[in-house]
């Protein structure tokens, strides 16, 4: 699956700089982003004062154990909840204050892809129509133009026309898939999220599926916050990565860097867990770290360093001392408070 992918791999690397250097401001910006539920339990710390940053084109992945916070994330960022601090910038805007034209623009540009495409498709709406739906919503052409975006919509993420007249439940879980793609490219939007939009596929029709996102991007530049709990299919998507860990970004850096040079304690233990006959060759003579336990709850996050309850280099200041984000290297952040020199 990896050479596959690995083919279709393009790098953005050249327009992200443009726009970094035209002084535009990022396609999305997360600043200080919290997220705690009120629930009969207590407070379910989801997202804790996340920062994020994403320039046009560019796909940014974002990794980490089921439970610390990712979908959270995605939803705020989709406006599905507010934040309960923080703020969202969308081409330099906050979302929180957008009005109702602003808040129709905002969603053509910016869709979604989910994990689960059957329970997101309506299953008494035929395909076509379902396709044909936000293009009505948003004004897009007539009847004719709409029915011709329908058609190349299918037949771009590789479905026959005939699709059209179908119902989901008449599809596989990965036709499904290319028709939630089919749905959130149908406004050309500038940014999808997709959440373990893979997660739930075989592991041939996952290569299938992560191609066709890869040549979307290379023709269209589409942007992507690609989101999954597996650190090898993020990193084959991702120009950079970022690591969550228990509702905080605790490694950021360009995929190659988390790749090559893991320094967050976390980070490195997702990559031992990656059952790979070159992980030994990346991870070098570092100490394997296998992950112990399950993530501590959010109702009541650890002191310190939210990873001091797993990390085998746990010393006494991890757990009066909460790390922040360094400099590492260039575009190269981490959370601990022994990773840097
Ligand atoms: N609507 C909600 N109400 C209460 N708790 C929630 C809600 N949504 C998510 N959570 C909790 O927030 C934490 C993060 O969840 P989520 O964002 O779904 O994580 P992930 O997508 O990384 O698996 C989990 O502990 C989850 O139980
Ligand atoms: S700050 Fe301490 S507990 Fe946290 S990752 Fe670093 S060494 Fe481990
Ligand atoms: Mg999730």
């Amino acid at each position: 699956m990896n050479a596959i992918i690995e083919n279709h791999l393009t790098t953005n690397v050249g327009a992200i700089h443009q726009n970094a250097t035209q002084n535009v401001p990022p396609l999305l910006e997360l600043k200080r982003l919290s997220k705690i539920f009120t629930t009969d339990a207590g407070q379910v710390h989801a997202l804790s004062s996340v920062d994020l940053v994403l320039q046009r084109g560019e796909t940014l992945g974002l990794v980490g154990e089921s439970g610390c916070g990712k979908s959270t994330l995605a939803r705020l960022i989709m406006a599905l909840y507010p934040p309960s601090a923080g703020e969202i910038l969308f081409d330099g805007k906050n979302i929180a204050q957008s009005d109702k034209a602003e808040r129709l623009a905002r969603h053509a540009r910016l869709q979604m892809v989910f994990q689960d495409p059957f329970s997101s498709l309506n299953p008494r709406q035929s395909i076509g129509r379902t396709l044909e739906e936000p293009l009505i919503v948003h004004r897009r052409g007539d009847k004719v133009a709409r029915k011709a975006r329908v058609s190349w919509l299918l037949e771009r993420v590789g479905l026959h026309l005939e699709s059209a007249w179908r119902y989901p439940h008449e599809f596989s879980g990965g036709q499904r898939q290319r028709i939630g793609i089919a749905r959130a490219l149908a406004l050309r939007p500038d940014l999808i999220v997709c959440d373990e939009a893979v997660s739930a596929l075989d592991v041939s029709i996952r290569a299938q599926i992560l191609n066709l996102l890869l040549d979307l991007r290379a023709a269209y530049g589409v942007a992507y916050l690609f989101i999954s709990h597996d650190l090898a299919v993020v990193r084959h998507m991702s120009d950079r990565i970022a690591v969550m860990y228990l509702g905080k970004v605790v490694e950021q850096a360009p995929s190659e860097n988390i790749w090559r040079a893991p320094l967050h304690p976390y980070t490195q233990a997702l990559m031992s867990a990656i059952p790979s006959p070159h992980r030994k060759s990346i991870l070098g003579n570092k100490k394997r770290i296998i992950l112990q336990g399950d993530l501590p709850s959010p109702l009541n996050p650890p002191s310190g360093c939210r990873f001091q309850t797993r990390c085998p280099y746990a010393e006494a200041r991890c757990r009066a001392e909460e790390p922040l984000l360094q400099a590492a290297d260039k575009g190269h952040t981490v959370a601990c408070h022994f990773a840097i020199g």
